[in-house]
């Protein structure tokens, strides 16, 4: 088995409960070592995804490959899999020692080995000081660590976290995704994770997977995702972002052609370009709109009037009219100087063909 098999590979899997489609037809390759990010609202899919690669669910159709093995439908404690779940799932009766410890005695190993990999893990995961420990005498930050310990502990090839971070305030939770990333870089290990924030999903993950209802509605880069988002859900699911209507007007080079109420405008189509005439929605987001005092060379330019503006520290949004577009609108983000110079008289907005993705339906 060469290291370019994935490790992972969903082929074909749909899951059913009764009349509910939870997931349909899903099909996923994870490369070994990576940190790939599920993201979607809530009921799209997430949990049930990580339940049949842990072995607690069967799939109604298709296969689960790991390691170039059919587990299909193999139970959980034959897989080398291992799962962290939202409310971490201490046993609270335990110490973090015992926590830790108890996955391996299940495995069989020997007592000397047992003490040698808790005491190896605990000490990774800065831990050793609360080995006597119980889950009640620990902040949620330390809890989530142990609920790590004891997943990582077996060694398994594929760690599986559904939301880990759910429980943590906001402050705390930055710090431990900081920690979590360079767990998964140290270890080298294959993280497959879980977040309905995008937020989250952007920072920490080599790759996100968006999905929606049960199907991939995207499969890139955290950049991939942002700029060149191939849907009007992954654009507004991700970031926060223009949306301008517009018919399909044809092609100029690589460029897409689109009227927006009147003005001629050039994006680009990551999802392919849809026919002339069609209605379409475009995609720009807010940091990427310049302004100008006069007419800019950029791929795109119009005129627009300051209608509001809201100071965010080192940055302001600034939300334009643009007249000759039938009043339509656009925000843009700028530096807090520029914000602050903007006032009556109209400007010019300008943004390059690249930065606008035309989106799918
Ligand atoms: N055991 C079950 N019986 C019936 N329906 C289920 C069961 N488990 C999940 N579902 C349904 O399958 C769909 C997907 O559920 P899933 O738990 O995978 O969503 P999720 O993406 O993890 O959502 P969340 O972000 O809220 O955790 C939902 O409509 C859910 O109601
Ligand atoms: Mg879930």
């Amino acid at each position: 088995m060469t290291d370019q098999t994935p490790l992972v590979r969903i082929e074909g899997v749909s899951k059913h409960f009764g009349d509910t489609v939870a997931l349909d037809d899903l099909t996923l390759d994870i490369a070994r070592g990576e940190f790939v990010t599920f993201l979607g609202p809530s009921g799209c899919g997430k949990s049930t995804t990580l339940r049949i690669l842990g072995g607690f669910e069967r799939p109604t159709t298709g296969r689960v490959i790991l390691d170039g093995q059919d587990v299909t439908t193999q139970p959980p404690e034959k897989r080398q899999v291992n799962m962290v779940f939202q409310d971490y799932a201490l046993f609270p009766h335990m110490t973090v020692g015992q926590n830790i410890s108890f996955g391996l005695e299940l495995k069989g190993m020997d007592k000397a080995s047992i003490k040698r990999r808790s005491d190896e893990i605990m000490s990774f995961l800065e831990l050793d000081a609360f080995g006597d420990r119980y889950p009640a005498q620990l902040s949620g930050g330390q809890r989530q660590r142990v609920a790590l310990a004891r997943a990582l502990a077996p060694d398994p090839a594929l760690l599986l976290l559904d939301e880990p971070l759910g429980a943590l305030d906001a402050k705390l939770r930055g710090q431990v995704q900081q920690e979590l990333k360079s767990i998964q870089r140290r270890t080298n290990k294959t993280f497959f994770f879980v977040t309905h924030d995008q937020e989250e999903a952007l920072t920490m993950s080599d790759r996100i997977v968006v999905m929606n209802k049960g199907r991939v509605e995207q499969d890139g880069t955290p950049e991939d995702l942002y700029f060149h988002p191939a849907s009007r859900f992954v654009a507004e699911f991700i970031g926060e972002t223009n949306l301008l209507s517009g018919e399909m007007r044809g092609h100029d080079g690589d460029a897409v052609v689109m009227d927006w109420f009147g003005q001629t405008l050039r994006g680009h189509a990551p999802a392919g370009a849809p026919p002339e005439g069609a209605p379409i929605t475009a995609s720009v987001r807010l940091e990427k709109l310049g302004f100008h005092a006069t007419r800019p060379e950029t791929g795109n330019a119009v005129q627009g009037k300051v209608v509001g503006k809201t100071f965010l520290g080192s940055r302001m949004a600034v939300d334009l009219m643009v007249e000759e577009a039938q009043g339509a609108t656009l925000r843009a983000f700028v530096d807090a100087e520029t914000g602050q110079t903007v006032g009556a008289d109209p400007i010019w907005i300008g943004w390059d063909s690249d930065s606008m993705a035309v989106l799918r339906d």
